[in-house]
């Protein structure tokens, strides 16, 4: 059995602070919280290894070069990869830009396709109108209600030769279900041949074990900050023949091995997408959050967040008024809910004041709002310190929001 009430002592805004015990964090879909480990890693990287990587040759240089690159392996590792098909980004937006622009620009010509779900986020929608604009290419759009209904067999009929590249969520961040990206890669596969398949893995890597071998996607793209780690680095994952395909989206120092007076010679992937001078404290920050990650038992942490959630589906479908959207059925660690007669902002707010964070809006996702006839929800989503008693003070919240708006 998973102990989720220990893992709380890890995290010092929950275990150590005045407002710890009674802190109910719901929000992990936006922000997951950090353990000590990973402030520490952080901490440490930026009082013993200011310099920058991949530049000079002096000591501390030379440390942050291994430092970075052994963070590197560790993701790597952390998704059954090869070193040099991992990325350094700024965040999963960062990464699905970059795709985008950098790959999907030359990949996609005039009257292809690109197949894409009505879950998306919009990190992982307007990349792809732009790049389908510009190419002359189509957008061809799953919807939800086909998903629900067929799964990923809802994929095949939208597929065709013209297809060329397919693109989607593994979890959707609104009504959290887990699309299965082993079956509908075999499906494109099968009946468009010549696409490529990006996946936005932004909800999935820090809740259930991600093996791209094994998922057979060719792109894979996550946040650090969703997954326990410091904000403002993410990762892009590429099938290596791809990846030398794919134009760095920004040039600069680091990126290139020789600059003449009208010509440039670009380094090797991943080097060549990470112009600048790289964020090695975030590197080490992520590398101590998937190090964190990697000692728990990742399927019963998934069952734990699975089975909070349902009991989340009971407790709210108790209270005057609120309804649980999408099917109960793949559902991961995200949860939305509306309640008749009164706005989900009210509803967060009540929560709020009742020391309950939960997020309330369109999450970034209005295509599937609007199709879901929502102008907003009020969505919980838990991670591996959530406990029974943290649904129990939301449901009570919303009990007390029934009985004072409705
Ligand atoms: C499904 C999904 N994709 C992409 C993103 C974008 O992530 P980031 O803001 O970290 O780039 C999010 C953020 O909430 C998300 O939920």
């Amino acid at each position: 059995m998973f102990d989720a009430e220990r893992m709380r002592d890890d995290f010092p805004v929950l275990g150590r602070s005045s407002e710890g015990p009674n802190l109910v964090y719901l929000d992990v879909a936006s922000d997951a919280l950090r353990p000590q480990v990973v402030v520490d890693a952080v901490a440490h990287a930026h009082a013993w290894g200011t310099a920058g990587a991949h530049r000079a040759s002096h000591t501390l240089a030379l440390r942050a070069t291994e430092a970075y690159e052994r963070a590197r392996a560790r993701v790597a590792s952390f998704l059954n990869a090869d070193c040099d098909e991992v990325v350094f980004v700024r965040s999963a937006t960062d990464a699905l830009n970059s795709v985008a622009s950098g790959f999907a620009a030359h990949w996609l010509g005039a009257g292809d396709e690109v197949v894409l779900t009505e879950l998306e986020h919009h990190s992982n929608t307007l990349p792809w109108r732009r790049a389908a604009q510009r190419a002359g290419a189509r957008l061809v759009v799953v919807g939800c209600a086909e998903l629900a209904a067929d799964g990923s067999a809802a994929f095949v009929r939208h597929l065709s030769p013209k297809t060329r590249l397919v693109t989607f969520t593994h979890v959707s961040n609104v009504l959290g279900v887990r699309l299965n990206v082993a079956e509908i890669v075999s499906c494109v596969r099968k009946h468009a041949p010549s696409a490529a398949v990006v996946v936005d893995g932004a909800q999935a890597a820090g809740h259930m074990p991600v093996d791209v071998k094994a998922l057979d996607c060719d792109f894979y793209a996550f946040s650090s900050h969703k997954c326990y780690g410091p904000e403002g680095i993410g990762v892009l994952w590429g099938r290596r023949e791809l990846l030398a395909r794919m134009e760095p989206p920004q040039l600069g120092g680091g990126m290139v091995s020789s600059v003449e007076a009208t010509s440039m010679r670009m380094r090797e992937a991943p080097h060549r997408f990470e112009a600048g001078t790289p964020n090695v404290a975030g590197a080490l920050g992520l590398e101590a959050a998937l190090n964190y990650l990697s000692q728990t038992n990742r399927e019963a942490v998934a069952a734990h967040e699975a089975a909070l959630v349902q009991y989340a589906d009971r407790a709210l479908c108790a209270v005057p008024g609120v309804q649980v959207l999408g099917q109960a059925r793949d559902r991961t660690s995200v949860l939305s809910f509306v309640m008749t007669g009164v706005h989900a902002h009210d509803l967060s707010t009540v929560a709020d004041a009742h020391g309950v964070a939960i997020r309330a809006g369109q999450h970034c996702a209005e295509p599937l709002l609007r199709s879901l006839g929502l102008s907003a929800t009020a969505r919980l989503s838990v991670g591996l310190y959530s406990t029974h008693a943290d649904i129990d003070a939301l449901a009570a919240a919303m009990r007390h929001a029934a009985d004072l708006l409705r």
